[in-house]
């Protein structure tokens, strides 16, 4: 009879996906050696227990951002015992939300609901001067947070003594530039910037990857090498060879080969785009689109606000999918040109 609760078929490539997923931390954060070190030689000061200097990192999307800070709030908490919260504020986007998280850091037990922000605060403040703690808050994507006065909040708090410091991350300069002035003086933070990798960065960083996740045989160095060439960033190159591996089991072979590169180009939006992004980048295909006739196209496929639109063009910038360009306006929210970054017109590699 037939065994139905048989083991999965062992896969002939993929040894360990979770080497390929976007939640994996590597081990070795490679080619951010000065960076990394910049950041850390402002924050160490507040880890002995003096001042330190607040940090602004800015860089385009894939290029270790992420990774990095969170390989320095790793060894931080690990080797001074400081509380480090670490905020997506993509996710947590209310003061209320990066406050539960810093709660959760500090393992407090303050009622997630029916206290207001204030109070809330006053009552973390309250609990990390009696026990003297100093929490380093990473505040990470942060152009997604939409009250600016949690910033505020935690800097004031550090008047008399230094409580919080705050290490904020963002695709580039903007987010600091549009910050109220006031607040913007009293964060005024060392600023970091994380230049895109060069194509054998991409290679390395790939590679590394690539022997972590497939088995041997599996793939080739030529392969990697075409990846790195039109991958954006390393994220795009790590999510290419992830959905290039996948095609080539689906087909039942033991070898990427770059056909299945080619072929995963699709795919690779599927997996990773959701449907509104999808949306967005079909009507891209045709050519660079304004932000009122994006507005327009919508109404025909779902009913969205033009805040949530432009959420949705926000986060596809963010993925190094679609760039912008703003038109000259008097408005407030200046009207914007979008357009696809090159290689992703065909969902690939076509036109590169
Ligand atoms: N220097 C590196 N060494 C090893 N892996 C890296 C490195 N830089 C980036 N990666 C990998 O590339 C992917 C994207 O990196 P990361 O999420 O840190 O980018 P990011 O700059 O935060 O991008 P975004 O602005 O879109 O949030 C991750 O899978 C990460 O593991
Ligand atoms: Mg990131």
């Amino acid at each position: 009879m037939r065994d139905f609760f048989r083991e999965e078929e062992e896969s002939v490539i993929i040894e360990d996906e979770k080497y390929l997923l976007p939640s994996y931390l590597p081990d070795e954060v490679l080619f951010r050696d000065r960076e990394m070190e910049a950041i850390a030689a402002s924050i160490r000061p507040f880890l002995r227990g003096k001042g330190g200097r607040h940090v602004y990192v800015f860089g385009p999307s894939g290029c270790g951002k992420t990774t990095s800070i969170k390989y320095l709030s790793l060894q931080a908490s690990r080797l001074f015992g400081v509380v480090c919260a670490y905020v997506n504020c993509w996710e947590n986007y209310t003061a209320m939300a990066v406050l539960n998280k810093i709660v959760e850091s500090l393992k407090l037990p303050l009622p997630r609901r029916g206290l207001a922000v204030d109070e809330m605060f006053s009552r973390l403040l309250h609990f990390i001067k009696h026990e003297k703690k100093r929490v380093v808050v990473f505040l990470d994507d942060v152009e997604g947070l939409k009250q600016h006065s949690l910033i505020a909040l935690l800097l004031k708090a550090n008047e008399s003594s230094s409580h919080f410091l705050l290490v904020t991350v963002a695709q580039s300069r903007e987010w600091l530039a549009s910050l109220d002035a006031r607040i913007r003086s009293m964060l005024s933070p060392y600023e970091v910037p994380f230049a895109p990798y060069n194509e054998e960065q991409r290679f390395e960083i790939l590679r590394q990857r690539a022997y972590l996740a497939l088995r041997k045989g599996s793939f080739s160095e030529q392969l990697l090498r075409k990846i790195a060439r039109y991958g954006t960033s390393a994220r795009d190159c790590i999510e290419r060879l992830r959905a290039a591996a996948k095609k080539a089991e689906e087909r039942g072979k033991a070898k990427i080969e770059i056909q299945d590169l080619e072929d995963s180009a699709p795919t690779y939006f599927d997996v990773f785009l959701s449907e509104e992004e999808r949306f967005i980048v079909s009507l891209l295909q045709s050519g660079p689109q304004s932000t009122h006739a994006i507005y327009t196209a919508f109404s025909q496929f779902k009913k969205l606000t033009k805040r949530q639109i432009r959420n949705y063009l926000a986060l596809l910038e963010e993925k190094g999918v679609v760039k912008s360009r703003e038109e000259k306006s008097t408005k407030r929210i200046k009207p914007k040109t979008y357009f696809l970054v090159a290689g992703y017109e065909k969902g690939g590699f076509d036109n590169k």
